[in-house]
């Protein structure tokens, strides 16, 4: 019989994976815990791995291929966690997952509306019962011009739902897509910055994505902007962002994803020191939304993410080759 290891699995994902098994008949074994250098024991006698966000160094990928495994499947879209270059030398074969991509451009949408409608400041008036309304004001999305950057799966579904709302969409992602171009303009980077009043990131973090947003790019931008990140933090260079906001320029953040955020977040920290500095300036801004990097979850989108990283292991046993291979 074959068999799987997971880490970082959390109870909802549970009963997924149990569904899995049953209905392959394969033996898969859970952990809440990340795949370490310290606990490299937990792969002995797998056939595949499953992943999610947590390092996968070349420390990792090294005691993976000594354990004998040349397949893992990380369970989210993204996979700037996972080493390639080591993982391409050791032999190891990387597929991520794909989910449904609605998932993800609904709450950028709902982000977008409530920095546009200056949510965060209404509901904290709201719970110390001050109801007045002056200065909370918002903006229609119809009256404007939003930007999105990285068009792919999640960028092209929030491209179709914001058509609905009769704003000027913007898109820029090197790869054109027939469907986008239905409802948004490509433009290049630059233009992209210049012209939009929201900007909503939706792309993989690379190396020469990394700080995509800096001090040059905010520079570029209209006064008094609108930022939605459900993406990775990395892509905003977190001190430019807090010059940006500073000086007015970012008139809204609204931030499912921080800068150096793995650490803490889907976590409970509340009686310990924010590790994040930044972070910490950014979520005493009463224009920033944080949320949790959650912009995912909701119960399709995990039974999906579950299902699409074993059916990739599956695949890559049975034939050598993944749909969702990456390298
Ligand atoms: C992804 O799929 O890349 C995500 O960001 C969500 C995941 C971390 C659960």
């Amino acid at each position: 019989m074959r068999k799987l290891v997971a880490f970082n699995v959390r109870p909802d994902e549970v009963s997924f994976f149990h569904k899995y098994a049953e209905e392959k008949q394969i033996q898969i074994d859970l952990h809440s815990v990340a795949l370490t250098p310290e606990n490299m024991n937990l792969i002995d006698g797998y056939d595949g791995v499953s992943l999610l966000t947590s390092p996968v160094t070349r420390e990792v990928l090294t005691g993976i291929k000594a354990a004998g495994i040349k397949y893992v499947a990380t369970r989210s879209v993204g996979y700037d966690n996972i080493d390639l270059e080591a993982a391409k030398e050791l032999g190891i074969h990387v597929s991520n997952a794909e989910y449904s991509p609605g998932s993800v451009a609904e709450f950028a949408l709902m982000l977008i509306l409530m920095s546009l409608r200056k949510t965060r400041a209404i509901l904290r008036n709201s719970d110390l019962q001050d109801y007045t309304i002056t200065g909370l004001h918002g903006r229609e999305l119809k009256d404007t011009t939003v930007g999105v950057i990285g068009a792919g799966k999640i960028g092209a579904t929030l491209i179709k739902y914001l058509s609905g709302f009769g704003c000027e969409i913007l898109a820029y992602d090197p790869y054109e897509n027939e469907e986008v171009k239905k409802y948004a303009t490509y433009v290049s980077f630059d233009e992209l910055v210049q012209r939009a009043d929201v900007i909503s990131l939706h792309l993989l973090l690379r190396e020469e994505t990394q700080h995509i947003l800096n001090k040059k790019a905010f520079a570029k931008m209209k006064d008094g902007v609108i930022l939605v990140n459900c993406a990775r933090g990395e892509l905003v260079d977190s001190e430019a962002l807090i010059e940006a906001l500073e000086s007015g320029k970012v008139r809204a953040a609204a931030l499912d994803v921080v800068e150096g955020d793995q650490p803490f977040f889907n976590k409970d920290k509340r009686l310990a020191p924010l590790p994040n500095r930044n972070m910490a300036l950014l979520a005493s801004f009463p224009n920033v939304t944080i949320t949790p990097h959650i912009a995912f979850y909701t119960l399709g989108a995990v039974s999906e993410m579950v299902t699409c990283a074993l059916d990739s292991l599956d695949e890559f046993y049975k034939t050598g080759k993944a749909r969702k291979q990456i390298i």
